[in-house]
Order: structure tokens, then sequence, then C-alpha cells
């Protein structure tokens, strides 16, 4: 299954106030960093682990350590409301960049900024983009993302459409894919709908 809508009723929760129009910047940034808090958790928990030798105050004990690189890229600039919440609990986590910016007529996305670490190669990348409309700009991402051949790649969303899931799935049918909810469709303009606007406009104040 490589796609996954992860249930939890604070998503649900903190998701609606995403969608809220009347939600203020100040409350937009803190519903996103709760959302992605409870996302980050769920699309780590079957990272590959080793086994850790270590000594309780009483005895020997083999626990389990994360076991390779996990490289989090979020996609500019609504992507930068998941890392805090990724860097919060996955151990020395890298962090690279890709800056995509959506044409407002278009609707394609087109790159103005990579900085990958070196690390990416061999590495668990989580792509972050609260946003999976079209799907172009994941699917631009993930091109850029495979040329420095990670392990894996999950992409995890906030919001998703059928036609970017279905799209990436299309694409690049071996990476996972995330989301906290399910939307019904686009608009003519791409906006997903019910949907929550422009995350990144609600974001950055902007
Ligand atoms: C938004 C969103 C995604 C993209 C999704 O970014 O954050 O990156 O649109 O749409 P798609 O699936 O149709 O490509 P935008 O280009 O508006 O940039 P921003 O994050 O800087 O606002
Ligand atoms: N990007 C957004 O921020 N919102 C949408 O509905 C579609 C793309």
């Amino acid at each position: 299954m490589t796609f996954t809508i992860v249930k939890h009723a604070l998503i649900d929760h903190y998701i609606t106030i995403l969608r809220d129009s009347g939600t203020p910047p100040d409350m937009f940034r803190h519903a996103a960093l709760k959302v992605s808090r409870i996302l980050a958790v769920a699309v780590t928990q079957d990272l590959d682990t080793t086994d850790c030798p270590v000594e309780t105050p009483l005895e020997a004990y083999v626990g389990r350590a994360l076991e390779g690189m996990v490289v989090a890229i979020p996609i500019l600039r609504a992507g930068l409301s998941l890392v805090d919440a990724v860097s919060e609990i996955v151990p020395n986590l890298a962090v690279g960049h890709i800056g995509l910016k959506r044409d407002e007529v278009t609707a394609k996305a087109s790159s103005y900024f990579m900085k990958l670490p070196e690390c990416t190669t061999g590495a668990t990348v989580l792509l972050l983009d609260p946003m999976l409309a079209t799907g172009g700009s994941a699917i631009m991402a993930i091109d850029i993302v495979k040329q420095v051949r990670p392990a894996g790649i999950r992409l995890i969303t906030v919001l998703a459409a059928p036609e970017g899931v279905a799209a990436v799935q299309a694409a690049h049918p071996d990476v996972l894919i995330y989301t906290g909810a399910l939307d019904r469709e686009l608009n003519s303009s791409k906006f997903i709908l019910p949907g929550l606007g422009d995350f990144g406009d609600r974001l950055c104040n902007t």
C-alpha cells in the first residue's frame, strides 16, 4: 500500500482549524505544527532499526537504534511547516531544501532552489509538502531527489486531492504517500476542495 491516510482525532481537529478561513496566521502556524507532530510519528513508525546493546543499571540489554540516515526535504515554502516536528523526533536528521513555485495561471511547478545534503544518497528521504494538488510539484521534487539515489522516499502531506495522489502513484509507484486528509477534488484553478486555500500564503502571512 503506497497511500496512507493517517487517522487521528487530533489531526481532524487541527486540520479543521487550518481549513477555517478565519484562522489568523499565528493560530494557523500552531495548528500546522500540531498536525505535523502526529504525522511525523506515523510516517516514521516503521523506519529500519538495528540491534543496540546497552548496559542498564541492572544488566545487559539489546535494544534498537535507528539504522541509516534520514533526510527531511521540505518543498519551499509551505513544506517548512513540517520540518520542526520531524527534527524533534528523528535523531541526527539531515535537512535539504527544494524551492518550487506553482504558476498561478497554469498551475505548473518550476524550480528556483535546490540544496541536498551529500548523505541523501542511500538515505530515507522524508519529502515534506502539506499540499498535494495536481501532484506536479511533488513529482518534480521526487524526480530531483531520485537523481541522488536515496534508499526510499516518503511524501508527507497534510491535504491531498485524488488527482494528485493518482499522478504521483503513476509517475513514482515506489514512493510512499501519507496524508492527514484526502479531499474531494480540484477546482478549475487547481486548488483543493474543500481545502484550506493557499497554504504557503497563510503560513507566511503573505
Ligand atoms: C503549493 C504547495 C505545493 C504545491 C501543490 O506551493 O505547497 O508545493 O502548491 O500543488 P501541485 O500539487 O498542483 O503542484 P506553491 O507553489 O503555492 O508555493 P508556496 O509553498 O511557496 O506557497
Ligand atoms: N497549493 C495550495 O497551497 N493549496 C491548494 O489548494 C493547491 C495548491
